[in-house]
């Protein structure tokens, strides 16, 4: 017996020595040591740069600590294209706020950008976009900066974002764009249902995101879908109030990359503009999309559960063919039930020109007032099995 705890104790003690000489071959950064004070007031831009550069510069895994508290940061640049390891970890404790003057980042695209890094890992964290200001500009109707993304990951492979929460962006609160392997997971978004383009989560030319339990309540997609994504995993969001899960606006351009190989599952929208919806222009296009996937979706109210619209054209401008050149194709809808704000609850306006081809409902449970909704297929040729059962199409 005392000779089994004394191995224990050895073991433990053994144990501790080996994990704290790993910890010591892998840097950690704390920003209070490059100058940062976590007093809401101080500029931190500066030290939160150097310490990414710091760990940059590592040659082994790295980690960027920031304490609890609250820093004030304008328009900061994490360049990985010359980092020595692919491995950093920023650990957030703390609030990350934009300066109240919305001018200091509004007129700049990003406000944190990463650009070609390469596995890093964002941990906790609150970003605070302080976008109240810069909205009421904009209801105003005066001449206001456009406004800033909260945080972006352009050219850049292998990123997690794990437990952060985003509130209040001036414009768009996350974009990945251009990465290839991206997870966020635990995340979340709010802003304001009225807060004008606070898209939650905006994917593009990208490849091998997930998207997994995560809350999102904003004022404009819960999650966007740019040309050029393949392979995007959604599962256990929950959206609202917002538009919605959207792929597109697509088809602006001719030659558009296409998006493929999307699902969607085990998703709950409370009170949306849109539940799922995939959104082209009408304009000639060599764009597509194919390959999604839907299911086990709740709507609780949302208007426009299940939309496909390739009519998108507002104020009937710039739309020459008036048809969308965008071609839709596999699209499976499978267990979407709950309740619409709306009487015509699956719409699907497919394009004159080029007609969806292989959409599928299935197990499709959506009441309005108590009544299964209406379901509106204009240009849809179904082919696939167990199409439109038991509903039926309207026109
Ligand atoms: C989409 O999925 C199919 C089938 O799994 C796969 O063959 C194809 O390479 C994927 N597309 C992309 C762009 O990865
Ligand atoms: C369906 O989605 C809900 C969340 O809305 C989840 O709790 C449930 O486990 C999912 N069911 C299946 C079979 O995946
Ligand atoms: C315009 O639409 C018609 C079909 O409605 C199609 O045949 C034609 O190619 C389209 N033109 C362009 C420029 O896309
Ligand atoms: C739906 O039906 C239930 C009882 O069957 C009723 O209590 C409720 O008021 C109805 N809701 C609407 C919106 O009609």
């Amino acid at each position: 017996m005392a000779i089994s705890r004394m191995l224990q104790i050895i073991i433990v003690i053994f144990l501790h020595y080996f994990s704290a000489s790993i910890l010591a071959a892998n840097p950690t950064y704390n920003v209070f040591s490059y100058g940062a004070k976590a007093d809401g007031k101080s500029d931190c831009t500066k030290a939160f740069q150097v310490a990414w550069d710091a760990a940059c510069a590592s040659v082994s895994p790295a980690t960027i600590y920031v304490p609890q508290g609250r820093y004030i940061l304008g328009n900061a640049y994490f360049d990985g294209s010359k980092c020595k390891n692919n491995a950093t970890t920023i650990q957030i404790d703390g609030t990350l706020s934009a300066p109240t003057n919305y001018n200091v980042i509004g007129n700049s695209v990003h406000w944190l950008k990463f650009k070609r890094v390469t596995g890093v890992s964002i941990r906790g964290g609150t970003l605070d976009g302080q976008g109240t200001n810069l909205w009421a500009c904009k209801a105003s109707g005066k001449n206001c900066p456009k406004g800033a993304t909260s945080l972006a990951f352009l050219n850049s492979d292998k990123i997690s974002i794990n437990g952060l929460t985003s509130i209040n962006s001036q414009m768009f609160h996350i974009v990945v764009h251009g990465c290839r392997d991206a997870e966020l997971q635990n995340i979340k978004i709010s802003a304001p249902d009225e807060s004008p383009n606070t898209d939650g989560i905006h994917i593009g030319r990208s490849s091998g995101v997930s998207i997994t339990n995560s809350h999102i309540a904003t004022g404009d997609d819960c999650i966007a879908v740019s040309p050029g994504t393949s392979n995007l995993f959604v599962q256990n969001v929950a959206c609202g109030p917002g538009h919605g899960i959207s792929i597109g606006s697509l088809g602006w351009v001719m030659d558009e990359a296409g998006v493929e190989n999307v699902t969607v599952k085990s998703c709950v929208f409370s009170g949306t503009e849109n539940g799922v919806r995939i959104k082209t222009w009408a304009r000639p296009s060599n764009g597509f999309v194919r390959n999604v996937h839907y299911e086990n979706l709740t709507m609780v109210n949302a208007e426009n559960p299940i939309i496909i619209d390739q009519n998108y054209c507002p104020s009937n401008q710039n739309c020459p063919n008036q048809s969308s050149g965008v071609k839709i194709s596999g699209v499976t809808y499978k267990d979407i039930h709950g309740t619409s704000a709306t009487e015509t609850g699956v719409n699907l306006k497919c394009s004159k020109s080029e007609p969806c081809t292989g959409i599928a409902l299935d197990k499709i449970k959506l009441n309005y007032k108590n009544k299964t909704v209406d379901v509106v297929c204009g240009n849809t040729v179904q082919n696939m099995d167990g199409v439109i059962k038991p509903l039926r199409c309207l026109s």
